[in-house]
């Protein structure tokens, strides 16, 4: 057995030795849904430092807990905090958290976080639906020898992000009045934001936001055959298009005034994943 499935099953056992819950759904809050718990009816917790190896993340502003309990009537684990690239974990670290919420029962990988508006026509403060990544910047966590327990070694990536979750947030947004815009996500790998240069290369490619996290999780998510949906929170215009220079507070300030539209879409989505996925 290999070392990263090793760990894997450490952090595994070690959670099931203290939580008995099966999720449904498992949901990755990135900055401005930190408190998203307050929406969640809560079972059980469980600190990052009392799972076994697990990799603690270091950002202000991100705290380090999964949470169990019940949106609506649907089960969820909720990442409060997740570990990034840049913080110098490997990347078998840093999607760890979403093959272990897979082993954990969930079906659906809820991703979310904020991210830089690449596209003209973007706002802060726009929600974006994740329809498709560009992955390619950042290191491949399927890299080395193949998890076969988890997925195969060339796994198809023609729809990261499933169709049905996609129409589902679409219907629950125009629900809610939410003016949703749509596109493609880019991973960087951080920690410094992009120069307008990177900025207009990504426009290019066809990027709409891009961000630091998110596509790297999808590609171990989609690996292991989990269904993938993200919504990105648009907290500024990237630089080079944004007329300030960016900085993580006021990164952080944007994404937490959006915040009650964003909850409330993420609660909807749930409520409705749990009605049509059983
Ligand atoms: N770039 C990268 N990551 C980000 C940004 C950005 O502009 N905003 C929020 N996360």
């Amino acid at each position: 057995m290999g070392e990263v499935y090793e760990k894997l099953m450490r952090c595994y056992d070690s959670v099931r030795k203290q939580i008995d819950f099966t999720p449904q759904v498992a949901l990755v809050l990135g900055s401005g849904l930190g408190d998203y718990a307050e929406s969640i009816r809560v079972e059980a917790t469980l600190d990052y430092h009392d799972i076994e190896g697990f990799p603690v993340s270091t950002v202000p502003g991100h705290k380090g807990q999964f949470i169990f309990g019940y949106v609506g009537d649907v089960p969820v684990v909720c990442m409060q905090g997740r570990v990034h690239y840049y913080e110098g974990y490997p990347m078998s670290d840093v999607v760890l958290p979403a093959r272990l919420m897979k082993l954990m029962g969930a079906q659906v990988l809820f991703l979310t976080n904020a991210a830089g508006g690449v596209q003209l026509g973007m706002h802060s403060g726009d929600l974006m639906l994740i329809t498709g990544q560009i992955a390619s910047f950042v290191p491949s966590p399927l890299i080395g020898a193949n998890l076969d327990e988890l997925g195969p070694r060339f796994p198809d990536m023609s729809e990261i992000y499933n169709r049905d979750l996609i129409q589902i947030v679409r219907k629950c947004a125009a629900e809610l009045s939410i003016d949703l815009k749509e596109g493609t996500y880019l991973q960087f790998t951080g920690p410094a934001y992009e120069s307008p240069q990177e900025v207009a290369m990504a426009r290019s490619l066809g990027a709409d936001a891009v961000g630091m996290s998110t596509a790297c999780e999808a590609v171990a998510a989609n690996h292991m055959g989990m269904k993938i949906v993200g919504i990105s929170c648009i907290s500024n215009l990237a630089c080079g298009i944004s007329p300030v220079p960016l900085s993580h507070k006021e990164v952080q300030e944007a994404a937490d005034k959006v915040a009650p539209q964003f909850k409330a879409l993420v609660t909807r989505t749930i409520e409705e994943i749990g009605k049509t996925c059983r």
